[in-house]
């Protein structure tokens, strides 16, 4: 049998980069194969922001494509489109009436999301924390593999699922972080300043669709200076950066001489970046290939979406049957 049950959203708009494969992507195909996982591209919850309709279809194809690219297998996992499941609206109506209004309004990205669009606070942004604690408790996940930003809305899922199981009788699990312990990595960004991110600068993130001269010119424009003056010089954060970038996508020896020239004050960094270059292309390309060809095959991604909307919504039922018994319906 299987660990546990693990259920995730991956968000339907923006490219994935080279971060969401390390810190998130990698760890859902090793989940796979222990755990039933249910992976959900989440694109009701883009509504909240009124998004151009035509765009819908093709950001939940373009993020599936990606996630079976980087190695997801729609046989061994639900893959599956929010949209497609119309138990989450029943399950998200009777959450509702266990949301307080004070509560929803305190959370970080409510209040966030209100400031930057005031013209635009509507009850879909308020009940955000609402829709995707239904999207778990529906699957009776015990896991959600969610980074350190998501932990205020999981606390929040495991209050309602505790306000349920107090006034009605215990329906649901109390769901956790999946803790990857050593296995959490976090990609830097390629300008020196913090993680590698969608909303940061471009040129800093390397993205799983771009060509490879793109990717080519993003890493030579990397922030390096002069370089060491005499051995045993600490790297700069920009310097380890580039390191980190190449602990993860080249050869270990590579990495080793590199290692080597820089405490030996020897380094070139114009010949590092063009070595990393070189990696990065090797490793992005094949994905970006394969994504690229999944998504100009529409009716592959339909036959996955079928697949794995039908498993998540006989559990689904099930989970709403317990649900409206418990609440005598
Ligand atoms: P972004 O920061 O680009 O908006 P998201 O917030 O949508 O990305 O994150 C999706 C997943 O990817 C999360 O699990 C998050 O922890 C992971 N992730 C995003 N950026 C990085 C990064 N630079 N390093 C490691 N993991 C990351
Ligand atoms: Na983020």
């Amino acid at each position: 049998g299987k660990k546990g049950i693990v259920m995730s959203g991956i968000r339907s708009t923006g490219m994935l980069h080279l971060g969401n494969y390390f810190g998130a992507m990698q760890n859902y195909v090793r989940m796979q194969e222990d755990y039933d996982c249910y992976f959900m591209v989440a694109d009701l919850h883009t509504l909240t922001t009124h998004p151009d309709t035509s765009e819908l279809k093709a950001n939940v194809h373009r993020v599936l494509a990606e996630n079976i690219a980087c190695g997801l297998d729609p046989h061994k996992v639900a893959l599956y489109c929010q949209s497609h499941i119309p138990e989450t609206a029943e399950l998200y109506l009777y959450l509702n009436m266990l949301a307080y209004k004070g509560e929803l309004e305190k959370t970080t990205t409510f209040k966030d999301k209100a400031r930057q669009h005031p013209e635009n606070i509507n009850a879909g942004l308020l009940t955000y924390p609402v829709l995707m604690a239904a999207d778990i408790l529906l699957q009776r996940a015990a896991y959600v593999p969610v980074g350190k930003d998501q932990e205020q809305h999981l606390e929040m899922t495991r209050n309602f699922a505790n306000r349920f199981n107090h006034r009605y009788g215990e329906v649901f699990p109390e769901p956790y972080a999946f803790n990857f312990g050593e296995q959490l990595v976090k990609v830097p960004s390629l300008d020196g300043a913090g993680k590698m991110s969608k909303s940061e600068n471009q040129n800093a993130t390397i993205y799983l669709a771009d060509t490879d001269d793109l990717i080519r010119n993003k890493i030579k424009k990397a922030k390096t200076d002069a370089g060491p003056t005499e051995p045993g010089t600490p790297k700069p954060d920009y310097i380890e950066n580039l390191f980190a970038l190449m602990q993860l996508v080249s050869q270990p020896d590579t990495l080793a001489q590199f290692e080597k020239n820089y405490n030996d004050a020897a380094i070139r960094y114009g010949d590092m970046k063009k070595q990393l270059g070189e990696d990065m292309v090797t490793f992005i390309a094949p994905i970006r290939e394969k994504a690229e060809a999944i998504r100009q095959d529409e009716k592959y991604l339909r036959e996955v979406m079928e697949m794995g909307a039908e498993k998540a919504r006989k559990s689904a039922q099930a989970t709403l049957e317990k649900v409206r018994e418990a609440m005598g319906l």
